[in-house]
């Protein structure tokens, strides 16, 4: 995979401005936070592991003019400053998206830096969250390998596999979690193929899913949203593989608007339904999807595309951006610790359980 969406380099982010795709592969350099900020609303960075990265580097980027007084006696004074605004970075911060909890998850890291070194001083701060940030962004490129080499089990040989949205190296920082899978399954010699639904409004799909998986060499085919039953029906699908914005205790799994009719469809017609995702995709303080934050986007992304009308302005719009997959139609989530099966609240506590020394 040649893919590389974000990465901190000479003290700034640089990111993948996937608006762009498939017409031009271009990069957007972020120097301060807002530009940041404005690239994850706009999606050109988006994905929920990328935006957990993005998030960790925008506290990066929040914290360069951040200078203390130098003195060893401000020393204290220094630190709550500086800690009150990484705050506030970070509050900002999670003003972007709402609902992939990878970039709650990252701010939370970020801020624990500062709570876990009490005796660090403003500059010793500074390096210690560059190396958290850092962190995040490498664990990313190890977890997803993982995910994808679990995951290839599932990839039945001559599989007809189906997908939604992009769960791939442009939603991660080069791998992806349900691209990943088949990345890894066709790095093991596998032979399948891949349907890839559109993904209405801003097709992720189309765009994203589709450039991504040609560059790889994969076989794949491109469907509009609505013919996902008919290739059901027609015995033309074996699996499915999704991503996830937000897994809750008990399984019930968030991803991109159209991800629950797909595995209601999955049920109907008996085909497994797999989700994929790193441990920085669950909320274990909710306990059910109710309780996920869906975001709704503006009405223009409905109303047109690429500057051409697709209805008259004068309807009016609803645009979820995610649902809610009931944790009863998931067949299994992969995930970095392995495969997880229901019963999901039971053995997603067991998997994630911190182990214990003896
Ligand atoms: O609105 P997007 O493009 O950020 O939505 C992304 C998805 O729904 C992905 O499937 C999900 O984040 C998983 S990415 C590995």
């Amino acid at each position: 995979m040649s893919i590389q969406t974000i990465r901190w380099t000479n003290g700034h982010v640089k990111l993948i401005d996937q608006t762009k795709l498939p017409g031009k592969l271009v990069y957007i350099h972020c120097r301060d936070v807002k530009t940041l900020w404005q690239a994850i609303r706009r999606l050109s960075v988006r994905g929920a592991p990328a935006l957990g990265v993005a998030a960790a580097f925008g506290v990066l980027l929040g914290i360069k003019s951040f200078s203390g007084s130098g003195s060893r006696s401000r020393n204290r004074n220094d630190r709550k400053r500086f800690s009150k605004h990484v705050e506030r970075i970070s509050d900002y911060l999670a003003t972007s998206r709402p609902t992939a909890v990878n970039l709650f998850n990252a701010l939370t890291r970020m801020k624990a830096v500062i709570q876990r070194h009490p005796g660090a001083d403003v500059a010793q701060l500074k390096d210690l969250l560059k190396k958290e940030a850092l962190a995040v962004y490498e664990e990313d490129r190890t977890l997803c390998r993982k995910m994808g080499d679990f995951g290839a089990r599932l990839v039945p040989s001559g599989g007809r596999l189906l997908t939604v949205c992009n769960a791939g190296a442009l939603a991660t920082v080069d791998y992806g979690t349900a691209l990943g899978v088949m990345y890894s399954a066709k790095a093991k010699g596998k032979k399948f193929q891949v349907y890839s639904c559109e993904t209405r409004p801003l097709l992720q799909g189309a765009r994203l899913t589709v450039w991504e998986l040609l560059r790889s060499g994969i076989d794949t085919t491109l469907i509009c949203d609505n013919m996902a039953a008919t290739l059901m029906k027609q015995g033309k699908i074996d699996a499915v593989f999704a991503g996830a914005d937000r897994i809750a205790a008990n399984g019930d799994t968030a991803n991109k608007i159209g991800t629950y009719n797909l595995a209601v469809l999955a049920k109907h017609h008996r085909i497994p339904f797999y989700v994929v995702a790193p441990q920085s995709t669950f909320d274990l303080s909710i306990a059910g999807g109710k309780q996920i934050p869906i975001e709704e986007r503006s009405r223009e992304e409905v109303l047109g595309f690429g500057g051409r009308p697709t209805a008259p302005r004068q309807v009016k719009v609803y645009n979820p951006a995610f649902d809610v997959t009931d944790n009863a139609l998931i067949t299994a989530i992969v995930t970095e610790k392995g495969i997880i099966r229901p019963p999901f609240r039971k053995n997603i506590k067991r998997t994630f359980r911190p182990k214990t020394k003896d």
